[in-house]
């Protein structure tokens, strides 16, 4: 069971009044990424590969936040870890790697629940090779994937399914492991979108067996930095657009120009505190993962299971708190039974008002939360918010407690009374 008030010490930034509801915006840093990166950017800034003490001394930290990223996603070995600026960035790199090897008439599956992180790179290299999307669309009441759409829409001239792990715009769970499937038995790979994921549930790529697999450091209390899985036979074998003489195996391939060697130290850092969590609150779980996991790895196991529990009791809290506010419609999984489907973001409209308006309502209550379409474009205009702002998103992460809910709920009540 989590200790939130020892959570929280782990956290300069919660010291404040201010409650932070913007998770899946951006979460907090643990103190861990700030000494990590102070302490880089002090005794060993340089650029890679040089023969001199501080070069080799970043270069043992790259490598460091590499293994521990690769245990952290149960990566089979570190070189199959990709850093880069951020999630966008890094899709984009690899669909244009990806596109050389597709063919007029080839087909690429996306979703209407997704970022357009994990869209647009895909429409981009669809129109640039000829091929047809195809999209996968969401039961609107619940805002859950279509399942049975998904086999509809995955044919044999299916080449690359593009599918989210969580939605940052209604928190749903994808069955992500159907999805890759589905994409293996007509030999198409399957790219998946972590980023809402990674924060709130453990993540194993080896038993999805995914094909690519990105996700964001800074959703998961880290810096901003973006992080791909790849397969390595799948990484080795694709072109990367580089720069010559730049290494010819992943993950330098991919790795182009100068890397955020502070971000990737605070990287570590963020392993560092995630261990931490997992040694001091996660061991009564590592019975679901012994034999499999031993060292950092479970102990990173273990943390995302105590994560996941407390969230889910946050879940249930926070949807019982919103179903008593007159007018506010939640869009996503409201069942109490589905609430395991979830991750901690919630999002709804609430009668009378923009959710421009709420947020700025909330702001002057020292409460953070995200108004808009988050980029979770198809999602506003599948639900046909667009023109009316959108939605009002409360993202809750596992620093946060029953006490703020209860702020936020009281604060809500009043705008409606
Ligand atoms: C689900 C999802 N995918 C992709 C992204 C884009 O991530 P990045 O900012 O690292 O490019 C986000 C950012 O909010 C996201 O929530």
């Amino acid at each position: 069971m989590l200790n939130l008030d020892e959570i929280r010490s782990h956290f300069p930034a919660l010291a404040s009044d201010t409650i932070y509801f913007d998770n899946p915006g951006g979460t907090q840093v643990a103190r861990e990424v700030i000494q990590r990166t102070d302490r880089y950017l002090r005794s060993t800034n340089a650029n890679h590969g040089g023969a001199f003490h501080t070069s080799m001394a970043s270069d043992a930290t790259v490598a460091e936040a590499r293994q521990a990223v690769a245990d952290f996603l149960n990566a089979a070995r570190p070189e199959e870890i990709v850093f880069g600026p951020n999630m966008t960035t890094l899709t984009f790199s690899i669909s244009r790697s990806l596109a050389r090897t597709l063919h007029a008439g080839d087909e690429i599956v996306v979703t209407r629940l997704d970022h357009d992180g994990n869209v647009a790179p895909w429409l981009f290299i669809a129109e640039d090779r000829g091929c047809t999307i195809r999209w996968v669309d969401i039961h609107e009441e619940d805002c859950t994937l279509d399942l049975q759409d998904l086999e509809r829409q995955i044919t044999e001239r299916t080449k690359i399914v593009a599918i989210g792990y969580a939605s940052n715009a209604v928190g749903t769970i994808n069955d992500v492991q159907r999805a890759v499937q589905l994409a293996h038995n007509v030999g198409a790979l399957c790219f998946v979108d972590a980023v809402q994921y990674a924060p709130h549930r453990p993540i194993d790529v080896q038993a999805l067996d995914c094909d690519f697999l990105a996700c964001s450091a800074y959703k998961f209390f880290g810096p901003h930095l973006g992080i791909l899985y790849g397969k390595y036979d799948l990484l080795d074998s694709l072109t990367a657009y580089k720069v010559r003489p730049a290494g010819d195996l992943p993950p330098d391939k991919f790795e182009t120009g100068t890397q955020n060697f502070e971000g990737i130290a605070a990287t570590l850092g963020a392993m560092e505190y995630f261990e931490w969590l997992g040694n001091t609150f996660g061991s009564e779980y590592a019975a679901n993962y012994q034999g499999s996991f031993s060292g950092r790895a479970l102990a990173l196991k273990q943390a995302m299971a105590a994560i996941e529990v407390y969230e889910i009791e946050l879940n249930h809290s926070l949807l019982e708190s919103l179903g008593s506010i007159a007018g506010l419609q939640i869009r996503g999984i409201t069942s109490p039974h589905g609430l395991h489907q979830r991750v901690p973001t919630f999002s709804f409209t609430l009668q009378g008002w923009t959710p421009r308006a709420i947020a700025e309502a909330l702001a002057a209550e020292g409460i953070n939360v995200w108004d808009g379409n988050f980029y979770a474009l198809s999602v506003t205009e599948r639900l046909g918010l667009e023109e009316q702002g959108g939605l009002l998103r409360v993202g809750l992460a596992h620093y946060n407690t029953q006490a703020e809910i209860d702020k936020l709920v009281d604060a809500l009540g009043r705008l409606v009374q």
